[in-house]
């Protein structure tokens, strides 16, 4: 039998999604969820585990005293969180051997969608290679599953699935694959001016969070992935 590889894009969680057997899913919000994700875990945090409910985080957070609890709503911590979804609000010494539990808007929701796939890890620019090795190890079939933004694609999102598939070989990219990577093609010399197109990045650098949208734009600074394991918290690996 000859196994056949291929890579996929869906370009919001919402959408239709295939089978999910047989493969490797890298879930990416690049603002900012997952950047901020990846960025715990280099910090020295021990796992991180994205929930979509407030409620459900607050519960998590409670039943283990050491746990931090982060994440937003309209770009924001909400009372009681211990930090936001800035990659700033994680520095080693708040995070070093801890448990984060991160709600946020749209990338925690994506994380969730794809709970039945087999093999799932955290993507972005700065993890992008890494990314992309690891999920070829994984399975011959691999999916990108885009958080967007409210329910709409998002460009940010889009530009780090083209960054994740340009490591693919060309044969195996589908039409969304391709297009993803035509607009990491199009900003790769300067990921930063791209992601500043996005919409959610203007929204961001109005609220003065501009450094989170630069950070957002490093490419491949880290070269581990977080991995989900089997108790669902995400592991850098
Ligand atoms: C989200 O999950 O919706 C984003 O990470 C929002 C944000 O930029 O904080």
């Amino acid at each position: 039998m000859s196994i056949i590889r291929s890579v996929d894009v869906i370009f919001r969680w919402q959408d239709k999604l295939p089978h999910l057997n047989d493969t490797a899913v890298v879930v990416i919000d690049t603002l900012r969820a997952t950047t901020t994700m990846a960025t715990i875990l280099e910090r020295g945090a021990r796992s991180v585990l994205p929930v979509g409910d407030v409620d459900k985080a607050f519960r998590l957070r409670m039943s283990n005293a050491h746990t931090l609890l982060g994440g937003e709503r309209n770009n924001r911590p909400l009372p009681g969180f211990d930090a936001g979804n800035s990659p700033f609000d994680y520095p080693e010494s708040l995070v070093r051997g801890r448990l984060v539990v991160l709600t946020t808007t749209n990338g925690t929701q994506a994380v969730e969608r794809v709970a039945g796939a087999p093999w799932v890890a955290l993507g972005a620019l700065v993890n992008a290679q890494a990314c992309a090795q690891a999920q070829m190890a994984a399975f011959n079939q691999g999916l990108i599953v885009c958080a967007g933004t409210e329910g709409m694609l998002a460009l940010e999102d889009v530009l780090a699935a083209g960054a994740i598939i340009s490591y693919w070989p060309h044969d195996v990219r589908s039409d969304s694959a391709h297009l993803a990577y035509a607009l990491y093609e199009q900003w790769h010399e300067n990921l930063f001016e791209g992601i500043c197109r996005a919409s959610h990045a203007r929204t961001l650098i109005r609220q003065g969070l501009e450094a989170d949208v630069e950070f957002a734009a490093s490419l491949n600074i880290y070269s581990r992935v977080p991995k989900r394991q089997a108790d669902q918290w995400f592991v850098a690996e």
